[in-house]
């Protein structure tokens, strides 16, 4: 794991950026899952001005969500699939043609989540996997108790997820009680994964992911045995790791 600690949370978006940034020159075609929460806004922000600057290009790139809420449609305000589209995609001077939604408001999500990921394989493999960590340790919807071997699935949020995610809705009771998450095997298939750690809540979480041990109850701990993880996090996030 490569641990890159920046000051704050400007630096890491910059950084995330040109870790992207790098990325795409070295691979028109790359293929990316994007997160969705407060942490990667800044990062949308950075790529889209810069994509309007005509400095990076994702028109070839082909795109994957890790996560999305059961029930909510693309049009949704709160579904992740608008989220992305309302601070990526719309933004961007072209519309990725690319875009491979997770449909969350299907009837068969078994076999959303079988063809999701026979799409990844279809695409290649995921390239980057961009993720952001929940405070209880999750990567993706991977809740604690994930099995290692996970695969994409339906899963049952957690109280404090929902909490955790609760702003857009007004009230946790209208936070949906499942969501459609790629499994940690999905995650692990990923050439390159980059963790993005913003804010002192998330030191817990990041010190137990860096430092314990691999475990299903801290999801996030498998990516200690990934090749090629870039963990970027700001000061308040990587405070307890040397402690
Ligand atoms: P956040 O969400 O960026 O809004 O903190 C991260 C997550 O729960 O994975």
């Amino acid at each position: 794991m490569k641990l890159i600690i920046l000051k704050d949370y400007q630096s890491l978006s910059l950084c995330a950026a040109d870790f992207i940034q790098q990325q795409l020159a070295a691979k028109p075609n790359l293929v990316l899952a994007l997160p969705t929460g407060a942490t990667p806004l800044g990062l949308y922000a950075e790529l889209v001005r810069r994509a309007q600057k005509k400095q990076i290009d994702f028109s070839r790139a082909t795109f994957f969500q890790p996560d999305e809420y059961v029930g909510l449609a693309q049009n949704n305000k709160n579904s992740f699939a608008f989220y992305l589209k309302k601070n990526f995609f719309a933004q961007l001077p072209i519309f990725p043609t690319k875009v491979n939604f997770f449909s969350g408001a299907a009837k068969d999500l078994a076999k959303v989540c079988l063809d999701y990921e026979k799409a990844i394989a279809q695409a290649g493999g995921l390239d980057v996997a961009i993720l952001g960590i929940g405070q209880n340790g999750h990567i993706a919807f991977n809740e604690p108790g994930s099995a290692l071997a996970s695969r994409a699935r339906v899963i049952d949020l957690t109280m404090e997820t929902r909490r955790a995610n609760s702003t857009a809705f007004g009230k946790t009771s209208a936070v949906p009680h499942r969501a459609v998450t790629l499994g940690l095997v999905d995650i692990m298939s990923a050439k390159k994964i980059l963790l993005l750690v913003s804010g002192e809540q998330k030191a817990q979480a990041l010190a137990k992911a860096v430092k314990g041990k691999v475990s299903p109850q801290v999801p996030a701990s498998v990516l200690q045995s990934h090749p090629r993880v870039v963990i970027m996090a700001d000061r308040l996030a990587s405070s307890l790791i040397n402690s």
